[in-house]
């Protein structure tokens, strides 16, 4: 079996799907001011095959965005769709609660099978409300209960969903300012290199993380009540792609496991072969006491769990629950892609094709100043826009780029490719393709990126002869 669902498609045209105007029409007027992706695209999907979308405007575009990183192996890959269909057809209760079944053993195991052993040999997992931020909430209340404590360490430019505890976690301000309230949380400098809290940059700003996180939960004076728990990305990605230092990995390891504090990483986004490894843990080989994973386990249906060690159940029956707690189908066809990605080695060539694009990407940058930073790992990229006209901060970083961000975003959509915005300015385009991506369409998404960043950087240059261009700007600084 071939492991993309498709080969690289242009933006051709096949028959239109009429009625991609009313609907968008009647979205904008239906839905509330919180839509978020579909004012960032307006259009109206009507198919999907692997990496291409095809529009009800008959357009086709190659989706650099993968359902915020949920697809590993891209839109309906066969495997998912004939786990989905063997299940429909063997007659399986499609909605469960949290009763057993064998597509959710089955899962288990899969699930079980990928995780690093160490991890897994002691592991429990609970299967709760299918999203991402459930899963969250569950670690913490998790942590609370096993310590006694309540408080958390959390980082900036974190990000870990919506829901009341998950939003306290999470960096993003204009998110958080209009709420009252929020856990008591301790916010610790994530190593940023190219925007380094320390305004050092590098592996030294990456050692004065750790330590300032170190000396800060010793200080007798220094505020911070011991919590619950400790929760970080490896590589954060609405954050703006920024991929931590191993090494730092394993401080944050050492400074909780010394002081008694459960490490809680957030593989929501990472997990699955993302970023070159099944999971992100992986290549710092730092075991944590739990991990949240959500979006690609459920190999493109809604589920999420929280696996952690077993030491820390002292949960209640019923401590945390949910209705929809039992998808059958999300069970199958996120086994199905677990195993697949094992199967196949697609974290090995999510880290090839990743390093090949990150490579291209900073010869880009070498002749396009508007690219300030290519960072990632495996198949999750990020280019941070900046302001090239800019004088650079002592870490040779420019003001980031949020207004010729949105319009390069735009051009890459007319280009036909998907690629959504994210960081602390919004000026980060997020490369998030399937690990199923073919060679060539790599080469299209990085042609069609690259026009539609030099035309955009262009045509600002050109306007540029006497107006301030970027420093108009307003970020959005929204989550997506
Ligand atoms: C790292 C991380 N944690 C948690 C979440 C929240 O997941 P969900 O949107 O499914 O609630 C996200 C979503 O993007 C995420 O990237």
């Amino acid at each position: 079996m071939t492991l993309a669902a498709e080969p690289a498609t242009g933006p051709t045209v096949p028959a239109q799907t009429p009625g991609g105007d009313a609907v968008l029409r009647r979205q904008r007027v239906r839905e509330s001011s919180a839509r978020t992706y579909a004012r960032s695209f307006p259009i109206v999907p009507v198919r999907a095959n692997g990496m291409t979308v095809e529009g009800a405007d008959g357009r086709r575009y190659l989706d650099c965005l993968s359902g915020a990183g949920t697809l590993a192996l891209g839109h309906n890959h066969p495997v998912v769709l004939e786990a989905i269909r063997r299940t429909l057809d063997s007659g399986a209760p499609l909605h469960l609660l949290d009763l057993a079944t064998a597509e959710k053993d089955d899962f288990t195991t899969a699930l079980f099978e990928s995780l690093p052993k160490e991890f897994a040999g002691q592991a429990r997992v609970h299967f709760c409300g299918p999203a991402g931020t459930d899963a969250v909430e569950a670690a913490l209340k998790l942590m609370q209960t096993a310590t006694g404590r309540s408080g958390a360490l959390a980082f900036t430019g974190a990000y870990h969903g919506m829901t009341a505890g998950a939003l306290a976690l999470t960096g993003n301000t204009a998110v958080k300012e209009p709420l009252p309230g929020g856990r008591e949380v301790v916010r610790l400098p994530y190593p940023y290199a190219y925007r380094c809290p320390f305004g050092v940059g590098g592996e030294t700003g990456a050692d004065l993380a750790a330590t300032y996180a170190e000396r800060l939960l010793d200080d007798p004076s220094g505020g911070v009540v011991r919590p619950a728990a400790m929760i970080l990305e490896a590589v954060q990605g609405e954050g703006g792609v920024v991929p931590a230092p191993d090494g730092w990995l394993r401080e944050m390891r050492r400074i909780t496991a010394e002081r008694g504090i459960p490490l809680i990483v957030d593989e929501v986004q990472t997990g699955v072969g993302r970023t070159g490894a099944m999971w992100a843990v992986e290549h710092s080989g730092i075991v944590p006491d739990a991990m949240v994973l959500s979006k690609a386990i459920g190999g493109s249906l809604p589920l999420a769990v929280v696996v952690y060690r077993e030491e820390y159940d002292g949960w209640r029956p019923g401590a945390h629950t949910g209705t929809f707690r039992g998808n059958t189908l999300a069970m199958a066809a996120g086994a199905a892609t677990i195993r697949f990605v094992a199967a196949h080695g697609l974290a090995e060539r999510a880290a090839l094709v990743g390093a090949r694009m990150a490579e291209r990407l900073r010869a880009l940058a070498g002749e396009l100043p508007v690219i300030g930073d290519v960072r990632g790992r495996g198949l999750m990229l990020g280019v941070e826009l900046v302001d090239p006209d800019a004088e650079p901060d002592a870490c040779g970083a420019r003001p980031a780029a949020p207004a010729l961000a949105v319009r390069v975003r735009e051009a890459c959509l007319a280009r036909g490719l998907i690629v959504e915005l994210g960081g602390r300015y919004d000026a980060v385009l997020r490369l998030l393709p399937p690990l199923t991506i073919t060679d060539e369409q790599v080469d299209a998404v990085l042609d069609r990126l690259a026009d539609a960043i030099a035309a955009v950087a262009a045509g600002d240059a050109a306007g540029r002869s006497g107006a301030s261009g970027e420093a108009a700007a307003t970020a959005s600084a929204g989550t997506r």
